[in-house]
């Protein structure tokens, strides 16, 4: 994806140096800055502070922070080690467990002068799957967008689509998910606006997809949160479309907290809820999402306080709060199957029913 023109991915491999080159996400909008990773230490600290954040920019970070272990010392202790630390710094987006077991199935038969390569080999697959993943969905997400836009009553009138939290370019290597669908739209010369919800606590709607689809040059309007029931409401939302950081077996999925309230809304108003998911997001040891995924439990500074650019534009935060006002800040919520209108991955599009999920589990 383009960021001021130039074509970029949120993670790059520094073949050179055998490094990794991040977009600090916690910079964005207001500047883009790279880092670049070097050790294990490094990646493990990104993903816990959100430096990278969406599911599979998780799992892509964390292969390459197996390899930087790897590189160091190749010994079983250390791959063990190496991949608990990472293992432990999210707790909800599967993709990261699915990208370390990838990786570790990979160099545990090896001998360790072997390890550090195919590693390194198997990061670079996995950002490269990724891509062509994300692209897939949007296609997908297309033929979806495409149909529901045949039924309008003015085909030319724009096509609202709802998303929430940043399941774009930035949560991905590239494409994104439930964005892909729109990026692939806007470029069809779809007449395609999106309802961009700000995403509280830390606002991933206001500051990433917003970015995101400026720099794309998508038509947005930012609401808060809040406002999304009244929109679906109104008939002023055409579709919802949201990414996932685990889906059951049973199609269960556990997304960005706040998404539920907008798949009530949406089945309240008989609007569809695709929920994008590239097939790595599927958690197959698990069933019902409410009683086994777990959902992070974050500060509660993130809630009492608010970042942004000051008067001097400098990064800064206020405090909203009584001062010492308790808070509680569950990071995602799980929306259950019913509520799904289908899933959407690489293989198109699938029920979010048991039976549904076995059958693409049975193509794979
Ligand atoms: O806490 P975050 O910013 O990592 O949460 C991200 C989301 O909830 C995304 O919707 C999800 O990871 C899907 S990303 C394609």
């Amino acid at each position: 994806m383009n960021i001021h023109g130039q074509p970029h991915r949120s993670i790059e491999a520094e073949h050179a140096t055998r490094s990794a080159r991040i977009i600090d996400q916690t910079f964005l909008p207001h500047q883009v800055e790279w880092r670049e990773l070097h050790t294990m230490e490094e990646a493990a600290e990104s993903i816990r502070v959100m430096r990278v954040r969406g599911a599979p920019l998780i799992g892509a970070t964390a292969a390459f922070g197996l390899f930087f272990a790897l590189r160091e010392d190749a010994s079983d202790a250390a791959l063990q080690k190496a991949y608990e630390v990472l293992h432990a710094t999210r707790p909800t987006a599967i993709n990261l467990r699915w990208a370390l077991d990838r990786v570790k199935r990979v160099v545990e038969p090896l001998g360790s002068e072997q390890r550090a390569d195919a590693a390194w080999e198997e990061a670079l697959a996995i950002c490269e799957a990724d891509v062509a993943t994300n692209h897939a969905i949007g296609r997908h997400g297309l033929e979806l967008l495409r149909a529901i836009q045949a039924k309008k009553a003015d085909p030319a009138a724009p096509m609202n689509v709802m998303t929430h939290c940043n399941a774009g370019w930035l949560a991905t290597v590239d494409w994104g998910t439930a964005i892909s669908p729109i990026y692939q739209a806007h470029d069809a010369g779809m007449n395609v606006h999106v309802w961009v919800s700000e995403t509280r606590p830390r606002g991933q709607g206001a500051s990433l997809t917003a970015f995101e689809l400026k720099e794309h040059g998508v038509p947005y309007t930012l609401i808060v949160d809040n406002n999304a029931g009244h929109l679906l409401q109104r008939g002023l939302v055409d579709v919802v479309i949201v990414g996932t950081d685990r889906v059951t077996a049973h199609g269960d999925v556990a997304n960005k907290i706040g998404t539920y309230l907008k798949a009530l809304a949406a089945k309240a108003h008989d609007v569809p809820f695709y929920v994008a998911t590239p097939v790595s997001t599927i958690d197959w040891t698990i069933s019902d999402g409410i009683r086994e995924i777990p959902i992070e439990q974050r500060s509660d500074r993130e809630v009492t306080h608010m970042p942004g650019l000051n008067a001097a534009g400098v990064r800064d935060e206020v405090l909203i709060t009584p001062a010492g006002t308790q808070a509680r800040n569950d990071g995602f919520d799980v929306t259950p199957a019913a509520l799904v209108t289908a899933l959407v991955t690489e293989h198109g599009a699938v029920l979010a029913t048991a039976a549904a999920l076995r059958e693409l589990r049975g193509l794979m």
